[in-house]
């Protein structure tokens, strides 16, 4: 069911990679997969249900309506629970048995202490860091000399020193933030690219990531971490601060009387910055991008933002009443998801819909196709802002899934949401930014979806 909105007479269409009227022979998709894996999808991929194709002696299944993503992740939960072992096998130097790695009992066990930490009731808690970081990079933004900003940089770094300041207590994340983000620049780029070849089927057999010097960087990680906790759990190195190690050493793990052990917290709180720093990060630059180029959107922003705080930044307790700013942050995770592909092994047979699906076969849900499916979306490759304005119509349940959905969705959804609005209305309301004149953006898909490797642009004080 297509949900139609109000809209500007031409809203604007923010770029994406060419759309191929028809499907590309095998050879020829790697190799365009391995540049930008979002220029594979044909035309008819955003149309089609449910499909799929064999590839390298192994199927693959897309699930592209929301009635089979609701089977998928809901329904059949426990059959399709597992990620896939391409998406482990990246992960895992990294995460160990971390809970987005992790599936079945351990799973459970790691989600009962770490979904609670992350609750919307502990928002009050952790928004303060949000405010403060989005009010230190604005000043700092302020006195900047002219001249062009990489705001992905600008972006990937307000969202560490926020993750941080989050999992080890303001004070002790101020200082660890540096530290945390260049150990995982070194593994991300030794990561790079392959990894999302992988989500697409590649074999295990294929050469990829587990060479000395993937590993070496993840050590590097986990000393940096393995140090900062135990400074807060042997040295109260956080002072008594609110911070999600702390909470997650006060629960238990279910059905003990005791707390995880010093390796748990270890992957869970790698888990935590790895999930939610570059996410947001990528919402507020491709945010930033939108309004840079549909300046009405960009003005009824900063309206909304002087006129329910002047030059203050936001609070918590103030988004309610900042609902464009937030529309503007769900229509940019609509667009640009910052996870643009979901992928599974099926743990046994089953069927989705008409088709049977094996064994061992990999499921894929991609946000970037079904966001922008043509039956569910009026003018799907638009940014149009209003779709998400209170009173507007809802899109279809599981249409819209940019944190996923069912058991294992994003635990982290609604300080995403708190974060990536509380950032843009302090950031979008009190600068115009410009795109530097010359710059082409396309959106990317590396660990993340991203506007490519850098985001030049001007800023001028409102
Ligand atoms: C705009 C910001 C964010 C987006 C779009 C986002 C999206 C997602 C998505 C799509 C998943 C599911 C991945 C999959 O199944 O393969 C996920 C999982 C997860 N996210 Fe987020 N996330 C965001 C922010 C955060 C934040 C701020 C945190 C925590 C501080 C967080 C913590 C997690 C965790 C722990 C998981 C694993 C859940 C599980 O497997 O049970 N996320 N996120």
């Amino acid at each position: 069911m297509l949900t139609e909105v109000t809209a500007p007479a031409t809203p604007f269409v923010p770029p994406y990679p060419p759309r191929p009227d028809k499907g590309m022979p095998l050879r020829q998709m790697l190799r365009v997969a391995r540049e930008n894996w979002l220029a594979v999808w044909a035309k008819s991929s955003f149309e089609r249900d449910v499909y799929g194709s064999r590839l390298f002696l192994r199927d693959v299944v897309v699930c592209n309506s929301p009635d089979s993503v609701h089977y998928v992740f809901v329904e059949r939960h426990e059959n399709f629970q597992r990620k896939s072992p391409q998406h482990r096998h990246a992960l895992i130097p990294l995460l160990g048995d971390g809970l987005f790695v992790s599936d079945g009992p351990l799973w459970r066990e790691r989600r009962r202490v770490v979904a609670p930490v992350t609750h919307v009731s502990r928002l009050a808690e952790l928004a303060p860091a949000i405010t403060e970081a989005a009010a230190e990079r604005r000043a700092q933004w302020r006195a900047l000399p002219p001249g062009p900003v990489d705001v992905l940089a600008e972006m990937g770094h307000l969202t560490a020193e926020i993750i941080c300041r989050t999992i080890f207590g303001r004070a002790l994340g101020q200082e660890a933030a540096g530290k945390v983000v260049a150990a995982f620049a070194d593994y991300q780029a030794r990561i790079g690219q392959t990894d999302v070849l992988s989500l697409l089927g590649l074999p295990d057999w294929w050469p990829r990531f587990h060479g000395p010097g993937v590993r070496r960087a993840a050590q590097r990680i986990h000393a940096v971490v393995d140090g900062l906790i135990a400074g807060i759990l042997d040295g109260g190195a956080d002072a008594g601060e609110a911070s999600l190690i702390r909470a997650m050493s006060e629960a238990k793990v279910p059905g003990t009387d005791a707390p995880m052990d010093r390796r748990a917290f270890r992957n869970e709180a790698i888990v935590l910055f790895m999930a939610g720093h570059e996410t947001t990060a990528n919402t507020l630059a491709w945010a930033l991008f939108c309004l840079s180029q549909d300046s009405a959107s960009a003005e009824r922003l900063a309206s909304e933002v002087r006129g329910v705080l002047g030059d203050r930044v936001a609070t918590l307790a103030d988004l309610p009443s900042l609902p464009f700013t937030r529309a503007v942050v769900e229509e940019t995770l609509r667009l640009f998801p910052p996870v643009p592909l979901l992928s599974r092994e099926a743990l046994g047979p089953d069927r989705i819909g008409d088709r049977l699906v094996k064994k061992g076969s990999i499921i894929l849900v991609c946000p970037w196709l079904l966001h922008r499916k043509p039956s569910l979306w009026d003018q799907p490759d638009a940014f149009i802002p209003d779709r998400f304005m209170p009173g507007a119509p809802k899109p279809p349940r599981h249409a819209y899934i940019p944190f996923s959905t069912g058991p294992r969705i994003c635990t982290g959804q609604h300080l995403g949401l708190a974060e990536a609005t509380i950032c843009l209305a302090a950031l979008a309301g009190s600068f115009r930014l410009a795109l530097e004149p010359g710059v082409q953006v396309m959106p990317v898909a590396r660990l993340t979806l991203r506007p490519g490797e850098t985001l030049p642009m001007r800023l001028t004080p409102r």
